[in-house]
């Protein structure tokens, strides 16, 4: 399976090494309880196993039946279904979870707003989300055709949001409280260089106000007209 390969481990293990640091952050720090996590877009289930030896109690969903089937296999202590993660009334027949955790996800969509007010319909306390985000300032999405293969969207086109984008719609769904996690993850994807932007990033949304170690608060997000005019 391509989730085995090396890329995807790599990747995985330097989000997880955030990821974990950031709820441990939200245990300790703010005794927040999180006893429930629904995983969303789980793939084979590597995440879903990291989140039931955290000591939460996980949900995966994905729109791939051959991946619910595999991460049922390889997770025992976790329960998965197959469900389009860009349906409202799929999305709304789930129960609600104290912690949401969408790594990897809303890139592969072809509506990643509608994506994002599923996944807020479904939070109980926060939202833990890693996208990849289109570099610049405008609040835009990209619109791309992906690979052919079982680690992309369902329909293999995808809206990608830019950085404002993105949070724009977490505060738009509801959100009144959303960071983005500036400490270093390490792995390429995420970093700047002087020949290449970086194209990932890792956010959190919430209920409530919340403090954590490279945690930074995202301003209301303001997104006037187009500007039809030629300056
Ligand atoms: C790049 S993989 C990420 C898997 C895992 N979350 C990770 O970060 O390693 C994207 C996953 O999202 C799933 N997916 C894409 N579009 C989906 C949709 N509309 N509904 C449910 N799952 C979807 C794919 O089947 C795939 O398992």
């Amino acid at each position: 399976m391509l989730f085995d390969e090396p890329y995807y481990i790599s990747i995985n293990e330097a989000r997880w090494t955030v990821a974990e640091k950031v709820l441990n952050e939200l245990k300790v720090k703010h005794n927040l309880a999180l006893s429930s996590c629904l995983d969303v877009g789980c793939g084979p289930g590597w995440f879903a196993e990291k989140l039931v030896n955290w000591g939460v109690k996980v949900t995966g969903i994905d729109g791939r039946l051959e991946l619910v089937e595999a991460a049922r296999n390889r997770v025992a202590n976790a329960s998965f279904e197959l469900v389009d993660v860009e349906s409202k009334t799929a999305m709304s027949s789930l129960s609600k979870a104290d912690l949401v955790f969408a790594f990897g996800l809303l890139y592969h969509t072809e509506n990643p707003f509608r994506v994002i007010r599923n996944l807020h319909s479904l939070t109980e306390k926060v939202l833990l989300i890693e996208s990849q985000i289109i570099p610049g300032d405008n609040p835009i999405t990209w619109l791309v055709e992906e690979g052919k293969n079982e680690t992309q969207g369902l329909t293999h086109h995808a809206l990608i949001p830019s950085r404002s984008c993105l949070l724009k719609m977490l505060q738009v769904a509801g959100f009144a409280y959303v960071y983005e996690y500036l400490g270093k993850v390490d792995h390429e994807d995420f970093i700047e260089t002087e020949t290449k932007y970086g194209r990932r990033g890792i956010f959190l949304a919430a209920h409530e106000k919340l403090q954590g170690q490279d945690l930074v608060e995202c301003p209301q997000i303001t997104t006037p007209k187009y500007e039809f005019h030629k300056s």
